[in-house]
């Protein structure tokens, strides 16, 4: 495996390795992906290999173009403003899938539908126009664990796994996308992401969100518990007991701070390496972190630290 930076070098072999069937991890706004020509089931199938991934959660496939969609996916009346609105952006859109699709049936875990997105980020652009192919890409961590935000979190978790790294910095926004299954009359928000339930209602008028629903439904990947450190994690937390790390947000002394002026945008994209950078028993018996209003990513962010909390058996 080897870390290049993404100039045009640096794409052109990360385009041919994805040609021939490789992994590549590659940034996006979000977070890092782990990349593969998902026209190409082999190569898909070394992505859940590679992240321990279970193979009934399905993975996004990434896109240069809106228009591409018309290849993989029946796009819904909702598609076209939802596209012009926040593509390219976090958006990830659940659509049917087209039965002459060649996309790799693996990619929706053997369902109906195909989660597609156009990524905001000059290199996965670059990456997407020179391989020639959608790529399927989930988060470039081993399953269940914290989601990439530089290319040395990669390079920790999956570095003997892939064939390379692209690193282009730290991502912008440092959550994943939010995920909009818009197969149904009323479209429902399947994991919330920093493009809020408020921005979709805008575009689109009634949304669904698991949270005032519990009947709703939910992606396969967000019932799991999932971006755990390996230390415990107490979430909402006023005090900080002896040995614990305290992960801050707004004045205050802290150990690191999400974000010192309480701006939740900023909370979002130091989430995940903060976490990382504090999950270390050399120095924290625990991890706490302190509320984060719900509103608008805060929501977002309130969804991956419950699961952070949520301890596997
Ligand atoms: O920001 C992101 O979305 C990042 C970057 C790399 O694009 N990708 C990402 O992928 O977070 P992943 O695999 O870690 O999360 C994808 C989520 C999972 O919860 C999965 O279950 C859901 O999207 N998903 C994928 N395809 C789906 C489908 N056809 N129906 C319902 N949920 C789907
Ligand atoms: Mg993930």
């Amino acid at each position: 495996m080897s870390v290049v930076a993404a100039d045009p070098a640096g794409i052109a072999r990360a385009a041919q390795i994805l040609r021939d069937g490789g992994l590549v991890a590659f940034p996006t706004e979000t977070v890092y992906g782990l990349g593969a020509d998902a026209t190409n089931g082999q190569a898909v199938a070394r992505i859940f290999e590679a992240k321990g991934r279970p193979s009934f959660n399905p993975l996004i496939v990434h896109i240069a173009e809106a228009g591409d969609v018309h290849a993989f996916a029946v796009a819904p009346d909702h598609f076209a403003a939802l596209a012009k609105a926040f593509w390219p952006g976090p958006l990830t859109l659940v659509m049917r899938r087209k039965p002459a699709s060649p996309v790799s049936d693996l990619v929706s875990a053997g369902g109906s539908t195909i989660a597609l997105r156009m990524p905001d980020a000059a290199a996965a652009t670059a990456l997407l126009r020179a391989t020639g192919r959608p790529l399927a890409a989930p988060s470039a961590n081993r399953s269940g664990g914290i989601s990439p935000t530089r290319a040395e979190h990669v390079a920790a978790s999956l570095g003997k796994r892939i064939d390379l790294i692209l690193d282009a910095g730290p991502c912008r926004v440092g959550l994943e996308s939010t995920v909009l299954d818009i197969t149904r009359a009323t479209p429902a928000i399947l994991r919330p992401g920093s493009v809020t339930r408020e921005q979709i209602a805008a575009v689109i008028g009634a949304v669904v969100a698991g949270a005032d629903d519990p009947s709703a439904p939910k992606s396969p990947g967000t019932q799991l518990s999932h971006y755990a450190p390996s230390l415990p994690l107490r979430i909402n937390a006023s005090a900080v007991r002896p040995s614990e790390a305290f992960l801050g947000f707004g004045p205050g002394a802290a150990t690191l701070n999400l974000s010192p002026t309480g701006d939740l945008r900023e909370a979002a994209a130091n989430l995940f390496a903060m976490l990382r950078a504090l999950d270390d028993a050399n120095r924290f018996t625990g991890i706490a972190v302190a509320a984060i209003p719900d509103r608008d990513v805060g929501v977002a962010i309130n969804d991956r630290l419950r699961r952070a909390a949520h301890q596997n058996p």
